[in-house]
C-alpha cells in the first residue's frame, strides 16, 4: 500500500461536531491501527475552543497516540489564517488535506480564507462532505466560488455510498463478467429497482433535515451515483478503475426524471419529532428514470428511499426479462447490509412433482472476506494516495441536480402521504 503514500498532514476542521466524533475520529482509529498510512499521517484537529487532544479522542487515545494534536482558532478571522499556515509549513509534510466536517454555511467563508492567505497550492485539498448546494442554481455558484481558488484536482466530494464495498464492486461485477456483461441492457433487462430503506428516523438531525428532506439528503446524491454506477457503459478494455468516475459522469448525463411518477411521503410523529406542525418535509422519496442510452430506451429505473420503513437495506434489483420459453430471473446487487450479489434462478423442485421454484445463487461477502473496511475509511485512504475515483467530480454534482432541477421546479404541488413507521416500500406505495 505504501507506493502512492506521501507525508501528510490531515487537518480536521471542526473536530469536536458529531461528524468527527461519530465517523471520522473512529475511522482515523482504524486505519492507523490496519494500515501503514499511520507511518504517514499526522492529524491536527482544529476548534474554536480551548481543548486537549485527549479531551477529543476519548476511546480513541491510544490508536491514535503521537499522531493526533488540537489547534485552536476562530474561523471567522481572516488573519488566523495566516497563522495556521505558517504553523502548517513548519511541519515536516507534502501535502495538506483540509476535512471539513463544519455546518454548511461554514464551508465557503472558510474556502475564501484559505484561498486568500494562500493556502491553495497544489500541496493543499479540501475533503468535503455533501450538501454540494440545495439545488441546480445553487450548485453552480459553490463550485464557482471553490474554483476561484482551487483547481478541480484539489477538491474531494464525498459521497460516502461511491465507497462501500459492494458500490465499487457494481463496476467490476459488470466489467468483468462475460457472463453479465453480454446481457445488460435493453434486451434482456425489463426494470431496475434502487432502494435505500432506513429504519431510523430523522434522529436528532430535524432543523438539517426540514431544510433537506429525502430527496436532497439521499437521492441526489447516493442513489443517483448507484444509478450511475449500474448504467454506466463497462470499459471497452480490461477493467481499470481510473475509468470509472468519467463513465459515471457519462451515465448521469443521460438520464432524466419522470416528474409526473414523484411520490413524497412522511412517516406519521415527523412532525411531533421536529417541532414543527406545518412539516411539508419529505421522508420518502420515489421516482422514475429513464436514460437515453440506446442501451436503456424502454427501461424504467425507480429509485426510492424512505426513513422509518421496516428495514435497513439498500439493494439495487434487477429484473431479466421473461422470453416465450424462460421464466424471469432476478439480480439483487445488496450494497448493505450482508453485502453481496444475489441472482435468483429457477430450479425443479425435488420430488415426485413437476414443479419449479425460484432459489437464490447467493455470494456473500462475509463468507469469504474478515471485514470490510468502513466507507469512511476508504475516503480518507483514497484522499491521502490522491485517488479521486470515489470522489464525486463537480460534473457529476451539477449533472445530478440536472436531473432533478424539473422535480423540484414542480415539488409544491406534490401530495405528501403519511405513512405508518415500520411501513414496507409498497404500502408507502400504495398508501
Ligand atoms: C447520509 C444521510 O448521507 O446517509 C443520512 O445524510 C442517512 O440521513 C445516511 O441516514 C445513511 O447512510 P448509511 O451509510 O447508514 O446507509
Amino acid at each position: 500500500m505504501a507506493e502512492n503514500l506521501q507525508p501528510t498532514t490531515l487537518v480536521i476542521l471542526g473536530v469536536t461536531g458529531d461528524l468527527s466524533q461519530r465517523y471520522l475520529l473512529p475511522a482515523l482509529a482504524e486505519i492507523c491501527q490496519s494500515s501503514d498510512i499511520r507511518g504517514h499521517l499526522k492529524i491536527l484537529g482544529i476548534s474554536r475552543h480551548q481543548i486537549t487532544a485527549q479531551e477529543i479522542l476519548k476511546n480513541h487515545a491510544q490508536s491514535l497516540a503521537g499522531q493526533f494534536t488540537t489547534y485552536q482558532m476562530d474561523y471567522s478571522q481572516p488573519a488566523e489564517y495566516q497563522k495556521l499556515k505558517d504553523f502548517l509549513e513548519n511541519q515536516d509534510t507534502q501535502q495538506i488535506i483540509f476535512y471539513f466536517a463544519v455546518p454548511p454555511d461554514a464551508v465557503l467563508p472558510i474556502v475564501d480564507n484559505l484561498g486568500k492567505a494562500q493556502m491553495n497550492t497544489s500541496r493543499y485539498k479540501l475533503l468535503m462532505e455533501k450538501p454540494f448546494g440545495t439545488d441546480l442554481a445553487s450548485a453552480k455558484k459553490l463550485i464557482k466560488e471553490i474554483n476561484k481558488f482551487f483547481k478541480e484536482e484539489q477538491v474531494y466530494r464525498i459521497d460516502h455510498y461511491l465507497a462501500k464495498e459492494m458500490a465499487q464492486n457494481i463496476a467490476v461485477f459488470l466489467g468483468s463478467n462475460a457472463l453479465f456483461r453480454d446481457v445488460w441492457n435493453n434486451h434482456f433487462i425489463e426494470k431496475i429497482q434502487i432502494v435505500a430503506k432506513e429504519r431510523l428516523g430523522v434522529e436528532g438531525r430535524g432543523n438539517f433535515y426540514e431544510q433537506t428532506g429525502a430527496l436532497r439528503d439521499i437521492l441526489q446524491s447516493h442513489l443517483l451515483q448507484l444509478a450511475a454506477l449500474t448504467l454506466m457503459e463497462p470499459c471497452p478494455d480490461v477493467f481499470d478503475f481510473s475509468q470509472v468516475q468519467p463513465r459515471r459522469l457519462a451515465a448521469l448525463n443521460q438520464l432524466s426524471a419522470d416528474v409526473d411518477s414523484v411520490v413524497r411521503g412522511q412517516y406519521t410523529g415527523h412532525k411531533e419529532e421536529v417541532n414543527s406542525p406545518d412539516s411539508n418535509t419529505e421522508t420518502f422519496i420515489s421516482l422514475r428514470l429513464k436514460s437515453s442510452s440506446p442501451i436503456w430506451q424502454g427501461v424504467p429505473i425507480q429509485l426510492a428511499s424512505g426513513k422509518k420503513l421496516d428495514q435497513k437495506l439498500t439493494e439495487i434489483r434487477v429484473y431479466f426479462k421473461k422470453t416465450q420459453a424462460a421464466q424471469a430471473n432476478l439480480l439483487r446487487l445488496r450494497v448493505q447490509p450482508n453485502e453481496g450479489i444475489e441472482l435468483a434462478l429457477w430450479v425443479k423442485k425435488p420430488g415426485f412433482e413437476q414443479d419449479l421454484q425460484m432459489l437464490p445463487l447467493d455470494f456473500n461477502y462475509q463468507q469469504y472476506f474478515d471485514k470490510l473496511p468502513d466507507a469512511y475509511e476508504q475516503v480518507i485512504v483514497d484522499a491521502v494516495r490522491s485517488r479521486m475515483n470515489l470522489f464525486a467530480s463537480s460534473d457529476e454534482v451539477l449533472a445530478s441536480w440536472a436531473i432533478l432541477q424539473p422535480v423540484l421546479d414542480t415539488w409544491g404541488n406534490k401530495e405528501l402521504k403519511i405513512y405508518k413507521p415500520a411501513s414496507t416500500l409498497k404500502e408507502v406505495l400504495n398508501s
